[in-house]
């Protein structure tokens, strides 16, 4: 049975755009794949805190040494790196935020990132351990950054993320783009036209594959 993680990340609730087409993306790969179990993990209705002392100091100390804040917390940890272990794809919502990612995101990777389970420094450098997984990311924004267009070099969304999940072993993203929401440059219905037609494309290679 395949198993997809579901990440979402916007502050806006019912109004955002990358959790609507994220979770249409997951439910369309599952719906064409029977048996298919979607693991949802909305990192704004159940954030992640910031990595503080205690995480640390968790991460850091034996087992047996940890408070009941550091434990608690790498508990979350594990947890998060178990269900990303465990999905054979990936889904991400993003809406972009004063040019990155929303900081729950950004909480969710500094959770996913631990040495010896999800990468791993060997002779050659460093080497990411979550392998074989179709990432596939939704990445909303206002305004556009497409390569070539004057605010490309703005985005430090794309480029994190790519970063991020290539350092954790996961190169096979793809990105969709959902650019111009709000701007008036043309309606937000022929964005999110064209968004769903980029999700039954993705749907329908992913089930040829
Ligand atoms: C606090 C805040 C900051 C934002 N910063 C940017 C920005 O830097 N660049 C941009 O193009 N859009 C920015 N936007 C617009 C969002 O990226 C846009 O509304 C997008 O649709 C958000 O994703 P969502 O619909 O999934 O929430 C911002 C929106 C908010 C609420």
């Amino acid at each position: 049975m395949s198993s997809i993680l579901l990440v979402t990340s916007s502050p806006r609730a019912d109004a955002s755009v990358s959790t609507r087409v994220a979770t249409q993306l997951a439910e369309r790969l599952a719906a064409s794949q029977p048996g298919t179990k979607i693991a949802r993990r909305d990192l704004v209705s159940a954030p992640l805190p910031h990595i503080d002392g205690d995480f640390l100091g968790g991460l850091f100390s034996p087992e047996d040494q940890r408070s009941v804040p550091q434990q608690k917390l790498v508990d979350a940890s594990d947890q998060a790196v178990e269900e990303l272990l465990a999905a054979d794809t990936v889904v991400i919502g993003a809406g972009m935020i004063n040019f990155s990612i929303p900081s729950a995101l950004k909480s969710w990777f500094d959770y996913v990132a631990r040495a010896g389970k999800t990468f791993r420094y060997s002779e050659a450098g460093p080497e990411g351990m979550v392998k074989g997984k179709r990432v596939y990311v939704i990445l909303a924004s206002k305004g556009i950054y497409t390569a070539g267009s004057p605010a490309a070099p703005m985005d430090h969304a794309r480029p994190y993320l790519k970063t991020m999940l290539g350092f954790l072993g996961m190169t096979d993203v793809e990105f969709i783009d959902i650019e111009g929401i709000g701007l008036g440059l043309e309606p937000d219905e022929d964005i999110l036209d064209r968004a769903e037609s980029c999700i039954n494309v993705a749907a329908d290679s992913a089930l040829a594959a």
